[in-house]
């Protein structure tokens, strides 16, 4: 990949650049949690964004992204973002560093990645990870790396209309290879955990189903929280986020939420909970329990927080058929992946069985990732 944007570059620029990336991400359990303030359980992979870039001494950034083979132009000043999608988010980290009172001015850069679309693996975040990274290594910004996470995400609220929340840009930023990283999204406090289970490895199962609507689908799951725990802090003024929240507070509000809300928050609760299971579960090589939580998961994500679909519900009942120790939803959800929690020795036949049965039923196969845990955002030399 290197190579190629290297290629591209001296064509269309006639000079080099410098190389920085950053990476997609899983993420074992703590779905929907980060904007309840909640615990997550992300890692960066090694499938990522890769951009050479060089300051060009103008106020214009001129982009070429490599794999959809189009080039775009925005002067640093323009308020109106571009129309390509995948221009809004580079475009957006440009602005939001501006926001904050960082000096930039134009650059020239190539751009492409290997982490699949619409999986769930959080490509955009890859992306403006890259970018905030290397325009803050760039014109050394002294930004921190938290604030470089919130960049990423103020780009997805301002630019590309989605209310997410910290995990995605926090786990391409952060991430280290071989660890996930808990964190806790309220006090932003996070512990690495070596991921090394003995006997054990994670795959994904791409469904390759991305469903329409699924940013507008995703911010109402996220007001259907505010409007709980809105409710709830009525009673319990601690309550800033869900994750301050009780079940038996949820409990006392049933009657004042919709039917919808409760759903919603009751799944974030248990879901909050689950995380802090499988650490402890993880501290005592406990793979089953891990897993067990994991079905669990995909249960609340498909019963009641309904951001499942019917090609992740097979893909996950084939795994619970075939002996695998947990299997799930992951990411926003509304197609994508399933992450998996598998022997080793029911690897091979669990990824037979998905792959006909899927293929018998939706007439396409999915896609198969072995998930390796990497390194976050960098410069490469
Ligand atoms: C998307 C969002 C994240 C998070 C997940 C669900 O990936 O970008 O902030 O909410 O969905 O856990």
């Amino acid at each position: 990949m290197k190579a190629k944007i290297a290629e591209k570059f001296k064509t269309l620029f006639g000079t080099d650049g410098e190389f920085f990336t950053s990476a997609g991400r899983i993420n074992l359990i703590g779905e929907h949690t980060d904007y309840n303030g909640g615990y997550v359980f992300p890692g960066a992979v090694d499938k990522g964004i890769m951009a050479e870039i060089r300051l060009n001494g103008t106020d214009k950034v001129c982009v070429f992204a490599l794999d959809l083979d189009e080039y775009v132009e925005f002067g640093l000043n323009e308020e109106d973002a571009p129309a390509q999608s995948w221009a809004r988010y580079v475009f957006g980290v440009c602005r939001e560093i501006i926001k904050r009172g960082g000096k930039i001015s134009g650059f020239n850069t190539v751009f492409a990645g290997d982490v699949p679309l619409g999986a769930g693996m959080s490509s955009s975040a890859a992306l403006e990870s890259t970018f905030a990274f290397a325009l803050n290594y760039l014109f050394n910004l002294g930004i921190d790396k938290f604030e470089l996470a919130r960049i990423g995400q103020s780009t997805e609220h301002n630019y590309c209309g989605v209310k997410c929340g910290i995990m995605d840009q926090f786990a391409s930023v952060f991430g280290k290879a071989g660890s996930l990283i808990r964190l806790d999204c309220k006090t932003m406090e996070y512990k690495y955990y070596p991921f090394h289970p003995k006997g054990y490895r994670l795959v994904l199962l791409d469904s390759v189903v991305k469903h329409e609507l699924a940013s507008s689908a995703y911010n109402k799951r996220r007001e259907s929280c505010e409007n709980a725990a809105a409710a709830i802090r009525k009673n319990h003024p601690e309550v800033e986020f869900l994750r301050d929240a009780k079940k038996e507070w949820l409990d006392e509000v049933k009657s004042v939420i919709s039917a919808e809300d409760y759903m919603r928050a009751e799944y974030v609760i248990e879901e909050v909970q689950r995380v802090l299971d499988v650490c402890d579960a993880l501290e005592r090589d406990d793979y089953e329990t891990v897993g067990q939580k994991m079905y669990e998961t995909h249960h609340g994500m498909s019963k009641l927080y309904e951001v499942s679909c019917e090609e992740l519900d097979f893909l996950n009942d084939v795994a619970r058929e075939c002996g695998v120790a947990g299997s799930r939803v992951m990411g926003g959800g509304f197609g994508g992946c399933t992450i998996n929690l598998v022997k080793d020795e029911l690897y091979e036949p669990f990824i037979a069985k998905a792959t006909a049965s899927f293929t018998e039923k939706f007439g396409h196969a999915p896609k198969v990732y072995d998930v390796v845990i990497s390194d976050g955002a960098r410069k490469l030399e």
